[in-house]
Order: structure tokens, then sequence, then C-alpha cells
């Protein structure tokens, strides 16, 4: 959308007029009002881009018009024209939330680059906006899917979190099961959901570098510290700020940031004034900390503290039944991604995954999940286009020759094939599962399933 409508706002016919021809030949849109009045009518009708707005009018003061504009249309840019040398209005104006001044009579090369930096700002602010609103859709509630008791539960509560401002929070789980994820949903959904979210991961910044990335520091703190620079609690003030792995946090600067958790203000490093915030924390560890205070790595005061609600996010392995909830939503989501159009997984592919282990977590599943989507060209993911390691008894069968198989010719169903291969395998193998499923390269849980498709008998050998 272009931004280019301009409304001159003066009593006087001459400077409208030449500022029409102007900003025409500038390429913008402009509008004319020569009243408060009929400015702030036309700001509310045609909401215009920016606003040339004079301070002395004859109906009205500017900045009464500058404050009723903000009012009924806020993201519009103010630039103020005031006489020269009268600075006590050009300050109250932006007081008020101009977002320059310029003085008369006019530069109309100041003017035009004042109006393409108020511009260039708006379209900065628009997209921070579009951005803001990108990542509430897609950190929403309804993104997290499982329908295990585990996840319903977080998810409630995590709600309930969400409302209420400034609780921390501390996620525990494996790598991949959602920490970060639960984490933006938390922000995005609560009060500070315009604020920043960000965050910190202690196990990937050199120690020594964790306090000022935390904490700022001042000019002349250290030898490279040439300037006062903030830190991310500082950057992140009114928002979110998530403490990845806090179990790597050095031990010593756990005390420093129980005192941040505890009275919301700290010290830039090299600083004696106190800097006061407004962050809520939310920390995240894959390691079991209350093993850590034992071990005196972690501090019990901390953990306490951060300890007020902790939400554990239970491994997929635990959650088998949210395996092919998942498996749907990620489908779906690369189908539009990748403009492909799969249906979902054959029932081979269905039951390997559903008896694999998932050390990696949801992370895991959803790479593979690309990864498949990429490699399969028919319409559903076979087990072909899944990783070989993802079943721990399989053993790669596709370099073994096939023996001679031909189609009779009154046809066949591939189904009797597979219940005839499987019944071999069972009687090769004198009704070992393990084995059975070996030999035909797919898991066991997978061979049971067929078993049981198939109602062939379960030996009592395994
Ligand atoms: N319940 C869920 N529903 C949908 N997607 C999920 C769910 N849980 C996790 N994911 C997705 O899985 C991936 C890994 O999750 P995330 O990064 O939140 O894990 P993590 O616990 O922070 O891992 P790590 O400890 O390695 O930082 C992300 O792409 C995330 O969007
Ligand atoms: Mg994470």
């Amino acid at each position: 959308m272009a931004l280019d409508r301009i409304l001159i706002v003066d009593d006087e016919d001459l400077i409208r007029w030449s500022l029409q021809q102007k900003l025409t030949n500038w390429g913008y849109h402009p509008l004319e009002a020569a009243d408060g009045t009929t400015a702030i009518e036309l700001a509310e009708a045609e909401s215009p881009d920016v606003i040339l707005l004079d301070v002395q009018l004859p109906d009205k003061n500017g900045l009464e018009v500058l404050r009723a504009v903000r009012e009924t249309n806020p993201r519009v840019v103010v630039i103020i024209m005031t006489a020269y040398g009268v600075l006590e209005d050009a300050v109250a104006a932006l007081r008020l939330g101009a977002y320059d001044f310029v003085s008369k009579p006019l530069n109309f090369e100041e003017l035009r680059s004042t109006i393409q930096n108020a511009l260039e700002a708006l379209k900065l602010r628009q997209e921070v906006k579009r951005f803001r609103e990108r990542d509430r859709k897609r950190f929403s509630f309804d993104n997290i899917i499982g329908e295990s008791e585990s996840i319903q539960e977080a998810v409630h509560l995590m709600k309930k979190i969400a409302a209420s401002p400034a609780t921390t929070i501390l996620f525990q789980g494996e790598s991949g099961t959602g920490k970060d994820l639960f984490a933006k949903a938390i922000h995005y959904h609560s009060s500070r959901g315009e604020r920043p979210f960000l965050a910190i991961n202690c196990a990937a910044i050199p120690e020594n570098l964790v306090e000022s990335e935390l904490f700022g520091y001042e000019k002349g703190a250290f030898t490279d510290a040439r300037q006062q620079k903030k830190g991310i609690l500082e950057l992140a003030d009114g928002g979110t700020l998530l403490l990845d792995e806090i179990g790597e946090m050095p031990f010593g600067l756990q005390a420093k940031l129980l005192r941040v958790l505890e009275d919301q203000s700290f010290k830039r490093v090299g600083g004696v004034q106190d800097v006061r915030v407004d962050v809520r924390v939310i920390a995240s560890s894959n390691r079991d900390l209350k093993k850590m205070i034992e071990a005196e790595t972690f501090r019990r005061d901390l953990f306490y503290r951060l300890n007020v609600i902790t939400i554990s996010l239970p491994p997929l392995r635990e959650r088998g039944h949210d395996v092919p909830l998942l498996c749907r939503h990620f489908i779906d989501q690369y189908n539009n991604t990748f403009g492909k159009a799969i249906t979902g997984l054959t029932p081979a592919a269905a039951s390997r995954l559903a008896s694999y282990n998932w050390p990696g977590n949801i992370r895991e599943l959803k790479n593979l999940i690309e990864r498949a989507m990429i490699l399969e060209d028919g319409p559903e993911i076979g087990a072909d286009a899944l990783p070989i390691d993802i079943t721990d008894t399989a053993t790669p069968a596709s370099d073994v020759e096939l023996p001679e198989l031909s189609i009779p010719v009154s046809g066949t169903s591939l189904e009797r094939v597979e219940e005839e291969l499987i019944r071999q395998a069972l009687s090769r193998t004198g009704g070992n599962q393990t084995r059975a499923a070996k030999l035909l390269d797919i898991s066991r849980d997978a061979l049971r399933y067929k078993m049981k498709k198939f109602q062939l008998q379960e030996s009592g050998a395994h």
C-alpha cells in the first residue's frame, strides 16, 4: 500500500497552494484544510498518512487539532509548521506525539526530507506491526498440537498464566519438546504481546559474556566498552525474556539474576545506578535442576524463585497418541510451504513412526516430515521416504536382490502378497517377531500391527 496521502492544514491560501504544487511534484497526493475543524473532519474521513499542521489556525490552536487527530487516527504522522523561533509550540507538539517540526518560512528541501523520513518511520512501524500480527497467529494456542492429557493440562495452565501480568515461569523438558513455542505463545497472548519477546541461550554464550549480554555495560566498564550498551533485560522492558537453558548460567550470575526477579532492578556492568525494568522472565531447562542443586551447580534460592509455576513438557515418546496429530499438522504446514498435496502417511510409514522413540522429540518429527515431503513424489508419505534409522531393528534391505516375482495373469492383491511374506518370515524364524521384522525391514510394532490386520496368530516365541 502506497503511503502518499498528505493533508495540508494552513489558513493562508498561498502557503496551501505552493505546498500543494510541491507535494504533487514530489509524487504525493495532497488534501487541504484551511481551518482546524475541517482538518479534524478530513483527518477522520480521509485518513491521510501525514499531516502538515500549522500551529496558528483561525478557529483552533494547532495543538488542539493535533490531539484530536491523534485520537481518531493514532497512526498518522504529524509534522508541525511553526513560526521561526517559536520553539515552545514545537516542544509542546512533540510531547503530544508530533513526529517532527519545520519552521516557517518553509525550506522546501528540508520539508521534503522530513516527509520522507516520516513516511519511512511509518513504513517501519507498519512492518513491525505486521510481524507482530504474524507472530501472534503463528504462536497461537491453536497451533499447539496435542490431545494427550499432559499437553492439554499445560495449555490450560498457560492460558491462565498469560492472563496474569508478571508471573515467572519455568519450563522443564527435553530438547525439542516445545519450550520455546510455549514461551512465545504465553508472550503473544499476554498484555505484553505488543512489546518485545527476547531470548538468550545461556549455553550458547561464553560464560564471561553472559553478564554483559544480560545487564549491559557502562562506557569504560572494560577495555572494549567504548560506549554504554543496553543489555537484553533492558531491551525487553515491558515484554518477555526467555532464559533458555538456565541450568548453564554461571553460578555467580545466578545470584544477580535472583535479585532482578525479586525487585526488577539491576546495575549495568561497571555501573552504580539501579536500572528498573518490567520484564516477565521465562526460564527453560532440559536438565534436571533439582539434581543440579544437589550437585551445588544451581542455586536453591533461584530455583525456588523460578519454580513458582513449573510446566513440565513430557517427551514425545510418552505421548504417542499425539504423533499422528502432529504428523497431520506438519504435513498441512509443509503442503502450504512447498505447494504440495500430500494426503498423509501410508500405514507402513505410520506404524514406523508410532513405534519410534523420538530422542529429538517434536523437532525431530517436524524435520523428518519436512525431509519426507521433499523426497516423496507420491500422494502419501511412504516408509521409503523415512530415514533408515527410524526403527532400531531395521537393517537396510534395499541392496539385496529381490527374488524373481511375477504377477499371475489373473492378477493378485498386494495385501495378499504382503500377508504371504509375513507368514513366511514368521515361519522361517519360528515365530520370532524381532527376527521376522528384521527380515522384512520393518519395526516390530509394524509387524505386530500387520499380524493383527491379517489375523495371524501370535505364537508364544519371540
Ligand atoms: N505441541 C506442539 N505442537 C506443534 N508444534 C510443536 C509443538 N511442540 C513443539 N513444536 C515445534 O517443534 C519444534 C521444537 O520446539 P521448541 O523449539 O519449542 O523446543 P525446545 O523445547 O525449546 O527445544 P530446545 O530444548 O532444543 O531448545 C518447533 O518448531 C516447534 O514449533
Ligand atoms: Mg528452545
